[in-house]
C-alpha cells in the first residue's frame, strides 16, 4: 500500500533581512511583524549586533537577545547560528529582567548548537586586526574568531555547556586554547595567556546560570511549522557584510542574506512565505571598507555630518561614529536580487527629510560609472512629517515621490516606512 504524505503546511514565515550595511532598523521591524507571531529566531551574528528598539514607551538596546523579548505572546529563540558571548547575555538578561537572571514563561530559548564566545576570542579578533595590513575594522566583540574556531571544528557549543561532564568539557578547553595560546606568546603577548582551569570556572558559572534556557530547538521550530504558525527570523548586520556576497574582505563572518538567515535558524526554503528587506533612507557603515556614496564629514557643515547628526548614526555597540552618504540603489538591487525581497522597509523617512531642509536638496545613486556613484538630484528640498501620520497618502508628496523612486529602480514594493524611532512610527501599506 503506498504510504500517505501529509502534504507541506503553509508556508508562514517571515524573514527580516538588512539590505545594506547593518543598523538599518531590523529591530523595529522585527517588533512590529512578531506582534501576531509564535516564534522569532535571532539566526546569525553575535554581540557585534546593535537593536535599538523602543516597545510601549520602553527603549531596550540589545546586542543578542531577539528584538520580540519585551513581547509576552512571543516565544524568543537564539538559533544555531549565533554565537554567543555569556557575558554580554548575562547582562542583557540581567538588565531586562530588572535584576535577575531568571526569564519567566518559557519566553527564551538558547540553541544548544550556537557557539560560545570565550573572552580569548576578543583578545584573537584584537590581535588579527594589528596583523592586518587591511584593517576590517571589526566590533571587537571576538565574532571572527569564534566563528573560525567552529569552522576549524574546536568550539564549544551552549549544549556543551550544559551536558558535557568536568572531563569532556576540560578536553574541549584544552583542545581550543591551544593554538591561541602560541600565537599570543608568538606575536609578543604572553600576558593573554589563557589557562584551562580559567575557562573552565567561566563555563561553569554559565552552565549555572544558563543550562534552564538550553535546549534542542528544533521539535519547538517542527512543531510550529507543523501548524503553519507565523515565525520570523531576524537578521543581525546585513546583505553587504555577508561573507560571501558582501564586499570581502570587510564583511563579518557568516551570511547575513535571507538563505543564510533561513538555514542558520534551522528552516526549510520551502517554509518562508516572504522575505522584508530594510533599509534606511540613506546609507551609513562602520568599519573600513568601500562605500560608493560615503559624503564628506570634516566639518559640522559637510553633508556626511548633517545625516550623521540627524539620523544619531553612532554604534550602538561600539560608539564609533558611522560614515554616511546618501542612499545607493546599485547596492540596493543586487541585495534585493540575492535576497530574493518580496518587500521593502524603507525607515527614516522622517529624517531623510529634515537632510534634505539642511543641505537643501536629495541626492540617490542610480548607478555607478567605473565604481564612481552616478545620482539623480531631487529638486525639493526634504519635508517634514505631519504629527499622527499613520497611512501612506497622509505622507508629504516629495516624500512619497523618493519612495516611488526607490519602488521604480528596485523593482520591488514598499510595503513598511519608518516616520520615527518609536515601535508605532511607522505606516504598513495594506495594499502593497
Ligand atoms: P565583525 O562582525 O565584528 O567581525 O566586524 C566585521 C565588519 O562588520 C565591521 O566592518 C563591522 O563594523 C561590521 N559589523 C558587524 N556587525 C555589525 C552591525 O550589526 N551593524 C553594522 N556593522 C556591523
Ligand atoms: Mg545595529
Amino acid at each position: 500500500m503506498k504510504p500517505t504524505i501529509t502534504p507541506h503546511p503553509e508556508p508562514n514565515v517571515t524573514i527580516v533581512a538588512g539590505m545594506q550595511w547593518g543598523d538599518e532598523g531590523k529591530g523595529k521591524t522585527i517588533d512590529y511583524e512578531a506582534k501576531d507571531a509564535k516564534l522569532v529566531i535571532r539566526s546569525t551574528g553575535g554581540s557585534n549586533a546593535g537593536h535599538t528598539i523602543i516597545h510601549n514607551g520602553i527603549k531596550y538596546a540589545l546586542h543578542l537577545l531577539p528584538s520580540s523579548i519585551a513581547n509576552p505572546k512571543v516565544k524568543s529563540i537564539i538559533g544555531a547560528g549565533v554565537v554567543i558571548d555569556p557575558e554580554c547575555l548575562l547582562k542583557e538578561i540581567w538588565r531586562i529582567t530588572g535584576d535577575s537572571y531568571v526569564i519567566k514563561d518559557n519566553r527564551l530559548v538558547i540553541s544548544d548548537r550556537a557557539h560560545v564566545i570565550l573572552p580569548f576570542h576578543k583578545s584573537m579578533d584584537k590581535l588579527y586586526e594589528e596583523l592586518k595590513a587591511n584593517k576590517v575594522g571589526t566590533t571587537g566583540k571576538g565574532i571572527g574568531p569564534c566563528t573560525a574556531d567552529k569552522m576549524n571544528r574546536v568550539g564549544i557549543r551552549m549544549g556543551d555547556l550544559k551536558h558535557c561532564t568536568e572531563s569532556e568539557l576540560r578536553a574541549k578547553i584544552k583542545e581550543l586554547i591551544k593554538v591561541p595560546n602560541d600565537l599570543f606568546s608568538l606575536y609578543g603577548y604572553p600576558e593573554w595567556k589563557i589557562t584551562e582551569e580559567e575557562m573552565f570556572v567561566k563555563c561553569q558559572k554559565y552552565k549555572e546560570i544558563l543550562s534552564y534556557l538550553i535546549f534542542d530547538v528544533q521539535p519547538i521550530i517542527a512543531r510550529e511549522i507543523r501548524k503553519s504558525s507565523k515565525i520570523v527570523i531576524e537578521g543581525a548586520q546585513a546583505f553587504s557584510l555577508d561573507i560571501d556576497h558582501g564586499d570581502y574582505p570587510y564583511v563579518t563572518s557568516s551570511n547575513p542574506n535571507a538563505s543564510g538567515l533561513c538555514s542558520a535558524a534551522g528552516i526549510g526554503p520551502t517554509q518562508v512565505k516572504c522575505v522584508i528587506g530594510v533599509i534606511k533612507s540613506y546609507c551609513s557603515r562602520v568599519g573600513e571598507g568601500p562605500f560608493p556614496t560615503e559624503q564628506p564629514d570634516q566639518t559640522p557643515e559637510d553633508v556626511g555630518s548633517i545625516i550623521r547628526e540627524l539620523g544619531h548614526e553612532y554604534g550602538t555597540t561600539t560608539g564609533r561614529p558611522r560614515r554616511c552618504g546618501w542612499l545607493d540603489l546599485m547596492q540596493l538591487r543586487r541585495a534585493c536580487e540575492v535576497n530574493g525581497v518580496t518587500y521593502l522597509c524603507v525607515n527614516h523617512i522622517d529624517t531623510i527629510g529634515l537632510i534634505g531642509q539642511k543641505v537643501g536638496k536629495l541626492k540617490v545613486c542610480y548607478t555607478y560609472d567605473e565604481g564612481e556613484a552616478k545620482y539623480v538630484t531631487f529638486d525639493h528640498s526634504g519635508w517634514e512629517i505631519p504629527k499622527n501620520c499613520t497611512n501612506y497618502d497622509e505622507l508629504p508628496n516629495e516624500a512619497k515621490k523618493y519612495i516611488e523612486y526607490i519602488e521604480r529602480l528596485t523593482d520591488v514594493p514598499v510595503k513598511y516606512i519608518g516616520i520615527g524611532p518609536e515601535d508605532k512610527a511607522m505606516i504598513v501599506r495594506q495594499d502593497v
